[in-house]
This record gives C-alpha cells, structure tokens and sequence, in this order.
C-alpha cells in the first residue's frame, strides 16, 4: 500500500467490520487516514476499531442497522462531530443467501433489497451533507450480480443493479459540488462470508477459481487498492463508473457460477427429490 499517503483524511467505512470492507477499512488506516467503521454487531465494531488502531491509526465506530435511516444519520452525525468533514466514504453493507425467487418468501427479497439498495441510500443522504466538498468521494461496493443474471440471487441483482444505477445517478447530482461517486464490482473474494455462501464446499470454492481468467480468486486486498486508487487526486477526473476488480471473472465465469448454483439448488429442491 506504500504509494497511497491518507495522512489526515477521514474514511468512514460503512459495513467494514469484516471480510471485504474490513480489508479496506485496514487499507486506508495503513495508509495514515483516520477511519471509522460502523456495522449492527457492537463486538465486530469493538474489535475493528482495536484492529485499525493496531495499525497505527485513529479509530472509532458505531452500531447501525443501515435499514435505519435515522440510526444511520446520528452515527455519521458523530463521527463529523469527533473528526469534521469527511473525505472518503465506502459504503459496503450487504446480505446475501442463494435462494430461487419461488421459493423465498417475499421478506427474504425485501431483506437484501433493504440492506444492499435502501441501506445505501440512506448512508448516502446521511453522508452527504458531511463529504468535503470539492473532494469527497463515495464509493459503492457492488458484485457481479449487479451486471449479470445468476439463479438463486435474484434480489441480489436486482439491488445490486441498482445500487450502481445510484452511483451514476449520485455521480451526476454530486459532481458540480465535486464530490466523486464510484462503484468499486469485487469479483469472487476467497475466505469471504460471500464466498462461503455462495460457494461452500472446497470442490465449490475450486470451480469458482478455476473459472476466473487471472487463474485466482481475489484477495480483500486486491479491493483494497482498488478504493484507495478511486478515493485518490489520482483518480480526479473519474465518476459515476462501475469498476469491476474480479480479474476478469464477469466476462464469463460468473454466469458459470451462476448456472452451477442454480443446478446445486434445483438438486436440493423437495420437487428434484420427489424424483
Ligand atoms: C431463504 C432466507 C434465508 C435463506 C434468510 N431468509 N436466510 N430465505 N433462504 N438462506 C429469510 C428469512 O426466513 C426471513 O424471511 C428473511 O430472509 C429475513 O431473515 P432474517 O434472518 O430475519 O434477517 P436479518 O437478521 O435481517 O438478516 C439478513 C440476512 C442475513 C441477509 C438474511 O443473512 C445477514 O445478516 N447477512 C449479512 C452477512 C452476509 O450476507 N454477507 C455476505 C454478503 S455477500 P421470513 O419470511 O421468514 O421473515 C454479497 C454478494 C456476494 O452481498 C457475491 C459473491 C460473488
Ligand atoms: P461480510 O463479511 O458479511 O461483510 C458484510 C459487512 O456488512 C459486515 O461488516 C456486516 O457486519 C455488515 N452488515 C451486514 N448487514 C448489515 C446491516 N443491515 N447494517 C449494517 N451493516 C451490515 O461480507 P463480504 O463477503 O466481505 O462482502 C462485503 C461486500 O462485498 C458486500 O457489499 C458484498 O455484496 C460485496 N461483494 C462480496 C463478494 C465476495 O466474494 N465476498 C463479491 C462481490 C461483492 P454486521 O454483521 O456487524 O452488521
């Protein structure tokens, strides 16, 4: 991470108490940002900030379910308080399970809808009145299902879609007071909460590798670099883009995914047993 220098920059990472956006929150706080993490368990909290400070940095956090906009508003509210304006926010919150739209309820579609989509709306106009301006930047942490149809995850695509189609929108609304929004597309990131879920079995987890052009699965780290380059002078003229980190996985070898977890959730099916 040496290249980046965050010395006095305030980062808030919202959801980044574990897997992806943990290793960016550590990212920022090894490249000297003050960084702030907020996410519903009090003790993922707790420990990331220890963690940051560990690094080095200067560190605090709150609990928030992003599904609650006014929660959400007084936690961003705080960390202007301690630290003043912020200059780079990731905002990452996000659930997922693999199940086929007949058979989840219409809850469990509202539920990741509500945390992906309306969770990053709600940190978006909380953070707004907050970001440095000319110089905030907002980036969104999206998934390949944004992009491409895959069984099992339709109300992961369908809120991942659209949280990309707020970056552009936020990207056009924002960038006359020159705040810069971004989406940041993680492909397949190994010893994930996603992965795990998504792929849960070694023979799973190989597969999807194996799928991948660059021949690997991702590591937290390489987002990492990706949200440090984009929050950067260097990316200045960049906004409303979608960048995808997946090494090349979304120019096919996510649909194969996709179409192998349709496959393994059909074979669980009650109606493929009765068979
Ligand atoms: C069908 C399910 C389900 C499942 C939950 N539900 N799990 N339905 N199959 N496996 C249903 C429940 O029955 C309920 O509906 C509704 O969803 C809400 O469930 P709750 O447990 O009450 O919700 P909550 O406690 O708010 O938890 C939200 C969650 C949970 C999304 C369901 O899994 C969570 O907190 N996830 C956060 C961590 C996570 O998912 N990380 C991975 C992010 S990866 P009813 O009708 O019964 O009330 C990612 C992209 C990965 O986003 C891309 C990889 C390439
Ligand atoms: P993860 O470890 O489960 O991270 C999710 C984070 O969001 C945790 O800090 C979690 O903490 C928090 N969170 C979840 N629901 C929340 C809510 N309602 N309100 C506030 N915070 C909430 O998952 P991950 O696999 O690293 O994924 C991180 C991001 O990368 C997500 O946006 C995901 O869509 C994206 N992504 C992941 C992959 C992958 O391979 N893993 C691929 C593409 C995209 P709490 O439990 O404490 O709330």
């Amino acid at each position: 991470m040496a290249p980046w220098d965050y010395t006095g920059r305030n980062v808030l990472v919202v959801g980044g108490t574990s897997g992806i956006n943990r290793g960016i929150a550590e990212a920022f706080a090894a490249a000297g940002a003050r960084v702030a993490v907020a996410s519903r368990s009090q003790e993922k909290v707790d420990d990331t900030i220890a963690a940051l400070q560990a690094l080095g940095a200067e560190s605090m956090g709150f609990c928030a379910d992003v599904r609650d906009a006014e929660v959400v508003r007084l936690g961003v509210q705080s960390v202007h308080e301690s630290w003043g304006e912020l200059d780079v926010v990731v905002s990452g919150a996000a659930g997922n399970f693999p199940a086929m739209a007949t058979g989840m309820s219409v809850n469990a579609f509202k539920s990741v809808v509500d945390i992906d989509l309306l969770g990053s709306f709600h940190v978006a106009q909380a953070v707004y009145p907050f970001l440095r301006k000319p110089g905030g930047s907002l980036i969104h942490i999206s998934a390949p299902q944004a992009h491409i149809a895959m069984p099992g995850q339709s109300h992961v695509c369908a809120a991942k879609a659209g949280v990309d189609m707020l970056t552009r929108t936020l990207a056009l609304e924002w960038g006359a007071e020159g705040i810069r929004v971004n989406s940041v597309l993680p492909g397949p990131i190994d010893g994930t909460e996603g992965m795990q879920r998504l792929a849960p079995k070694e023979h799973h987890r190989q597969a999807v590798a194996q799928s991948v052009p660059l021949g690997r699965l991702g590591q937290p780290e390489d987002i990492a670099r990706a949200c440090l380059f984009l929050a950067s002078e260097q990316a200045a003229y960049i906004a409303g883009v979608v960048l995808p980190v997946d090494g090349g996985w979304s120019l096919g070898g996510a649909a194969a995914t996709g179409a192998a977890l349709g496959a393994m959730l059909n074979s669980n099916s009650p109606k493929s047993k009765e068979k």
